[in-house]
């Protein structure tokens, strides 16, 4: 408890101080963006690109599910007819777990590959970027965990998501978990952004509404996050107010109609600028904090955030009102007539309420109270090191946080004889509220 203090003081004074040092030099960092390709059909025309450019033998990864649609179909027809070889690595599978990346490694290197082309969600092009990296280091994936901690740059890497939510397209992080220690682990090297990318929502219609939705969110957090922290450019805000926006208006088309195809095109957009713009500006508390749910219980890393995310919004309040204000005129919330206060407050519950009408819950069924202790001090450490958040959690606050989002007890009911009633749970303390609503309950599951 004393240690936790002491750590918890050391980390209050020296962390911003060096946080914002590194964010002057984030803001000066060269981070390459990839060609985009943009519209129905763009997979195929990826396909015919890469297949010019002269490439021995191309490695494609994916996983099981976008290799049973056949997504890939399309760009590797064009890759065959342009008279480039491949093969395909389809064993990804949820969060690019090290043994399945140690596998890539082995394939990518036995076939002799000069290139990778990663088709399918996060956890498919993370896993690509991490195969690429070890493999021309000739290292383990565990030893690049952190910034820069290679020497050489990757065999050149081509994305095409087919979720739309992490932006990895074109970002430089790479996330994999090690399911051994129940965690998370981010690699950050800025060659590991791909040299093009094709944004196809031809490949989205079949997305399930609730990945749809989780994953929607996770771009919407990357959009927030980046916007309300402190490393922001005019760059990044613009590309993370743009993203909002669309978000806003086309997650819901999405989610009701998948073969919306002009809303999932919007949605793939919004999700690649949020990647822009996080990639420069960097995340925040409600990341931190889903981070570590993904690594304990494997909560999808989009549905983590969207539970987490309204809640972290109202702890920063405070810290970031006229930011909430111009994210609810961003988000057509509110108008410029309003107070400032009044359209934070607004933004605040318009995030509630579009969660909610996705389909996302408010609690986390896997969540347990005795795991929170731990679960808030890694989450506090990860934002600490890492996160230019507007507004600093104690563990205190993050535990408080995360009693938010437990899961109810189902109601006891009276047992007989009725005169010995079944003692109650007692009120949880939930998050520091700013202007609480309770929209209805729901309960999280893990999808
Ligand atoms: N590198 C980054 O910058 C970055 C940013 C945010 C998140 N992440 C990481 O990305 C991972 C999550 O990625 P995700 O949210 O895209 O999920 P995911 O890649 O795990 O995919 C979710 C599910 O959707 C399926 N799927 C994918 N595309 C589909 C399609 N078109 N039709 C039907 N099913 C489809 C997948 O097979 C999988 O079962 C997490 O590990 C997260 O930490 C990385
Ligand atoms: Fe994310």
């Amino acid at each position: 408890m004393i240690s936790n203090l002491i750590g918890d003081r050391v980390r209050s004074i020296g962390l911003p101080a060096v946080k914002r040092a590194a964010g002057v030099v984030t803001r000066l960092l060269p981070i390459p963006q990839p060609t985009l390709l943009v519209g129905p059909g763009s997979s195929a025309r990826l396909g015919q690109a890469v297949g010019g450019f002269g490439h021995r033998l191309v490695l494609i990864v994916t996983d099981q599910v976008v290799s049973k649609l056949g997504l890939f179909e399309p760009l590797t027809e064009a890759l065959a007819a342009a008279g480039t070889s491949f093969v395909i690595f389809d064993e990804v599978t949820a969060d690019a777990p090290i043994a399945v990346i140690e596998k890539g490694i082995e394939f990518f290197t036995r076939q002799g590959c000069d290139a990778i082309v990663a088709i399918g969600g996060g956890s498919v092009m993370d896993a690509a970027k991490v195969i690429g990296l070890a493999a021309a280091n000739d290292r383990h994936p565990r030893s690049l965990v952190g910034y820069f901690r290679s020497l050489h740059g990757p065999a050149p890497i081509y994305a095409v998501p087919t979720t739309a939510g992490t932006g990895s397209e074109v970002t430089v992080a790479a996330v994999i978990s090690d399911p051994q220690h129940e965690k998370k682990l981010v690699i950050a090297d800025t060659r590991i952004v791909p040299k093009m990318a094709a944004l196809d929502p031809l490949l989205m219609t079949g997305l399930p509404k609730p990945v749809t939705a989780a994953t929607g969110m996770d771009a919407l957090t990357h959009a927030i996050e980046a916007y309300i922290g402190y490393w922001g450019t005019s760059f990044s805000d613009r590309m993370a107010l743009s993203a909002v926006s669309m978000i806003y208006e086309n997650l819901p088309l999405a989610c009701n109609d998948g073969a919306n195809l002009a809303a999932r095109e919007k949605m793939a957009l919004a999700s690649t600028y949020a990647g822009l713009a996080f990639t420069r500006a960097n995340v925040g508390n409600a990341h931190a904090i889903a981070h570590q749910l993904g690594g304990k219980y494997h909560t999808p890393h989009g549905l983590a955030n969207a539970i987490v995310l309204p809640h972290v919004l109202r702890f920063s309040a405070p810290e970031i009102i006229d930011k909430l204000a111009t994210l609810a005129l961003r988000a057509k919330v509110g108008n410029e007539s309003e107070p400032k206060g009044e359209l934070a407050n607004r933004f605040l519950d318009s995030v509630e309420l579009l969660a909610a009408s996705v389909g996302i819950p408010r609690h986390l069924d896997a969540l347990r109270e005795h795991d929170i202790p731990a679960l808030a001090k890694a989450a506090c450490w990860e934002a600490d090191t890492n996160y230019p958040v507007p507004r600093r959690m104690t563990q205190d606050d993050c535990e408080a946080l995360l009693r938010a989002i437990l899961p109810e007890q189902p109601e006891v009911k009276p047992s007989v004889p009725r005169k010995k009633a079944a003692a109650k749970r007692p009120a949880r303390k939930s998050a520091p509220p700013v202007a609480a609503k309770a929209p209805r309950r729901r309960s999280a599951k893990t999808q």
